[in-house]
């Protein structure tokens, strides 16, 4: 068969292959769910039938996005973000995942290097080599709440560096990386003319005294920073696959050239939810904060009782958390997990599957009813007594 290099050299993905194998089972505690539960709230539901009925849904959109739904962002930009951004700076993708490759590719050669502090998200490593680009991985600080590494960023830029690509708050890890470490990125960003590829799907879910910084408002930085944002994890709209990118203009114009050929626009219903999204109520995004803020607790909780088996760093932000295995019994990852579904079935995601830093730990996510952690839990503590 005659597959490009630039695909085959792919591995398989843990995280299906965990999936696959938990189909396998009945009345499995899902602990590896990373997308909302919810439903869409109704007031966005609802304004996309309407457009549906109204007949502004058959045709294409612009390639950027409808400028409507590009003003409402704006607003949402300055105002939750403090980033300033006119509608030729944004363009509407989908999902924040079509954003981030097509970012990728628009940013990097064949040969070049993407540093990206590790345990991430495995897309975005994906992302980078299916740009034919090597991605660098530099592990977090684990010991330091999985800080970023400042000094070994600096230390892994070489001439073929181009960007740095990373998501706050963290998927695995939760991290909320603040402000002060942004600004150091940042300074170092422009010291070697890198691009920073953020992705800030969670930006909405953070706890305690954690503050979300979004990079792309120091304002030196502009024309060096591209940022994704998705509706899918703050409305709950994961099916709708629509989110966004905000860039400097002329960068915005070099995007929209890689844009058109995978999507053309983004889907136009799903622009009109959008728009239903950030004009409405959000009292829902304050429900699905407090309810995984409680659901985070709880997780704590338990996990503080398995403290021979795991040892863990309280996420700050997302709904994912990142225990460390520290159970006499070693096994990697992947079999760690695989037993754990067939011993107790309880479905969890190997650490592995986050880069090479991740070898050691298992991905949990607290987006599942609670009776489902404590269904997981309760069968992990009698596995593991
Ligand atoms: C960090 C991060 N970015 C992006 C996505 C996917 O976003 P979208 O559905 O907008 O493509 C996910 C989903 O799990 C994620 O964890």
């Amino acid at each position: 068969m005659n597959s490009s290099m630039r695909v085959s050299q792919l591995g398989k993905s843990s995280i299906h292959e965990m999936t696959r194998l938990s189909a396998q089972y009945e009345d499995v505690a899902f602990l590896s769910w990373a997308k909302p539960v919810s439903d869409t709230p109704k007031h966005i539901n609802d304004a996309a039938i309407e457009a549906i009925q109204k007949g502004f849904t058959s045709g294409y959109s612009q390639s950027e996005g409808l400028q409507e739904l590009r003003e409402e962002i704006a607003k949402k930009l300055k105002r939750d973000n403090n980033i300033n951004a006119n509608t030729s700076e944004i363009i509407l993708t989908v999902g924040a995942i079509e954003g981030l490759a097509v970012a990728v590719l628009a940013t990097v050669d064949p040969g070049d290097e993407v540093i990206l502090p590790t345990p991430t998200y495995s897309t975005h490593i994906t992302q980078v080599k299916l740009a034919s680009a090597k991605p660098v991985l530099v592990p977090l600080v684990e010991e330091i709440n999985y800080s970023l590494d400042i000094e070994a960023i600096k230390k892994a830029i070489t001439p073929k560096t181009k960007a740095i690509m990373f998501c706050t708050p963290n998927n695995p890890t939760g991290t909320v990386f603040p402000e002060k470490d942004l600004r150091q990125l940042a300074d170092i960003a422009l010291e070697n003319n890198l691009t920073v590829i953020v992705d800030e799907a969670y930006e909405y879910f953070v706890f305690d005294d954690e503050k979300h910084f979004s990079i792309a408002s120091i304002p030196k930085l502009k024309n060096n920073v591209i940022t994704a944002y998705t509706f899918t994890k703050t409305y709950a709209m994961t099916g709708w696959r629509i989110g966004y990118l905000v860039a400097e203009k002329e960068r915005i114009t070099q995007i929209k050239k890689a844009h058109i050929p995978f999507a053309i626009c983004a889907p136009v219903v799903s622009q009109y939810a959008a728009l239903a999204a950030l004009k409405g109520s959000q009292d829902s995004v304050d429900k699905f904060r407090s309810e995984y803020l409680s659901a985070r607790n709880l997780m704590c909780g338990r996990l503080d009782k398995l403290d021979s088996v795991f040892s863990y760093v309280k996420p700050g932000g997302s709904y994912l958390m990142f225990p460390k295995i520290i159970s006499e019994n070693k096994v990697d990852s992947v079999e760690f997990s695989k037993r754990l579904l067939a011993d107790v079935k309880v479905s969890t995601t190997p650490g592995i599957a986050f880069g090479f830093t991740g070898e050691g730990h298992i991905r949990l996510s607290f987006c599942v009813p609670e009776e489902m952690i404590n269904k997981a839990f309760d069968r992990m503590e009698k596995y593991f007594k």
